[in-house]
C-alpha cells in the first residue's frame, strides 16, 4: 500500500513511499482509508515538538474516515465492509491504517467520509471541555479563541448546540465569517480590535462564563479578565507557541477557575464517559446539527502542504487528505 513517510524530524519532507500493509492485532481493526484529516499536534509531531513521539518512520494523521478490511482477535460490535471512523495514535496519511476499537465509532447512515474524517479529534475535544470540564450550561456566554481553527468551530458550534451565547474571536474577517456561519452570535477580530473592550461592550460589562482558550500567548490574561463572577478558563492548547502566564489574584478576585483539558487522556482514564461522549456527538452528526467545515482537500502526496496550511494559521475548520484523490 501506498503511505506518507517521515523518515526524519523536523526535515520538513515527507516520502510517499510502497510500504506492507499494516495487520490488525488483538481488539484492532484495519480500515481502508477514504478521507483523513490534518490536526495541530501532526504539524508538532513532525517536527518532534509533541509529547507522543512515534517510531520511526511513520506516517503523520490522527484521525480518519474509511471502510474496515481486516478484524482482529477479540473485537466485537465490528465487521468487515462497515463504515466508520477512528482516531489514531499515526499512521492515517496512508492507504490503510490500524486502529484500536476503543477509538472507532460507526458512521451514521447518511453520513458522508469528508464530515466523519474531521469530527471525532475537535469535537470529542471541545464537547469534554464545554461539557465535562466547563460544566456550561444554557444562558452561559462562551469566548471562544482562535474561533475558526479546528477544535474552535467546533467549540462555536457545540457552544450554540448547548444553549450558549457565544462569542467568537479570530484574526481575520473571513475566519470571523466561518464563525458566523457556524452560529457565533457575535465575533471579535482580535487582530484589529481591543479583546477586552469589545467583550465588555458584547456582555454590557458582567463577562463572559467560559473561555476556550486553544491559542495561548498575549490573549490568555485579557480573555481571563475578561470572566464573570465564578468565570471558568479551559486551558486547550497553544498553537501560538507560547505558554501564557497569569497573576493568580485574578482567580481569588472572580471566584474563577483555570481548568486544564487533555482529551486524549480523558479517553484513556474515563472510556465509558467517552463512550457516552461520542454517542452524543454522533446523533448530533447524523441529524446535521454538527456541520465539520472542510476549509481544503488533498491528495497524499500533497500531505506536507495540508498539515503546513494547518501550521501557517491559513486553514479555516478542517483540511483533509484523501489517499484514493
Ligand atoms: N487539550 C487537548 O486535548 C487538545 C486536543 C486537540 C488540540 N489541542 C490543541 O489545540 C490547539 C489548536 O488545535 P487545532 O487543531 O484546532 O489547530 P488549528 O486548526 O490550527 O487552530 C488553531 C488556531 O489558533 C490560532 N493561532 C494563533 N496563533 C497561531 C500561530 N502562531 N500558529 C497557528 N495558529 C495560531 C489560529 O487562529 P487565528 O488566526 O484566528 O488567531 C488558528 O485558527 C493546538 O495547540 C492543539 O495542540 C489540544
Amino acid at each position: 500500500m501506498k503511505a506518507l513517510l517521515c523518515r526524519e524530524l523536523g526535515s520538513g519532507t515527507l516520502e510517499l513511499a510502497e510500504v506492507d500493509a499494516p495487520r490488525a492485532g488483538a481488539k484492532q481493526v484495519v480500515i481502508d482509508v477514504k478521507a483523513a484529516a490534518v490536526n495541530f499536534p501532526d504539524a508538532l509531531m513532525l517536527e518532534g515538538k509533541y509529547q507522543f513521539k512515534p517510531p520511526m518512520p511513520f506516517s503523520p494523521g490522527c484521525e480518519l474516515a474509511g471502510v474496515i478490511r481486516e478484524v482482529g482477535e477479540g473485537v466485537e460490535g465490528l465487521a468487515t465492509g462497515q463504515r466508520v471512523l477512528a482516531v489514531v495514535p499515526h499512521g492515517a496519511f496512508a492507504e490503510q491504517a490500524v486502529a484500536d476499537v476503543a477509538r472507532v465509532v460507526p458512521i451514521p447512515d447518511g453520513v458522508p467520509y469528508e464530515p466523519a474524517a474531521a469530527f471525532m479529534f475537535t469535537y470529542g475535544t471541545s464537547y469534554h471541555a464545554l461539557k465535562d470540564r466547563a460544566q456550561l450550561a444554557a444562558g452561559d456566554t462562551l469566548l471562544v479563541l482562535g474561533a475558526a481553527g479546528g477544535v474552535g468551530l467546533a467549540a462555536v458550534e457545540l457552544g450554540r448546540q448547548m444553549g450558549a451565547k457565544v462569542i467568537a474571536a479570530a484574526s481575520t474577517d473571513e475566519k470571523l465569517a466561518a464563525c458566523r456561519a457556524h452560529a457565533a452570535e457575535a465575533t471579535i477580530n482580535y487582530a484589529g480590535e481591543d479583546l477586552r473592550e469589545r467583550i465588555k461592550a458584547l456582555t454590557g460589562g458582567r463577562g463572559v462564563d467560559v473561555v476556550y482558550d486553544p491559542v495561548g500567548g498575549a490573549f490568555t490574561e485579557p480573555a481571563f479578565r475578561s470572566l464573570a463572577w465564578r468565570g471558568r478558563l479551559l486551558v486547550v492548547g497553544f498553537a501560538n507557541g507560547e505558554i501564557p502566564k497569569l497573576p493568580l489574584n485574578l482567580a481569588l478576585l472572580k471566584g474563577a477557575s483555570i481548568v486544564g483539558v487533555f482529551w486524549g487522556d480523558f479517553t484513556r482514564r474515563e472510556p465509558e464517559v467517552n463512550r457516552q461522549n461520542m454517542r452524543q456527538l454522533v446523533d448530533w452528526l447524523a441529524d446535521g446539527a454538527l456541520r465539520p467545515h472542510i476549509a481544503a482537500r488533498y491528495p497524499l502526496a500533497q500531505g506536507l502542504q495540508a498539515i503546513a496550511d494547518v501550521r501557517d494559521r491559513r486553514a479555516i475548520g478542517k483540511v483533509l487528505v484523501l489517499p484514493g484523490g
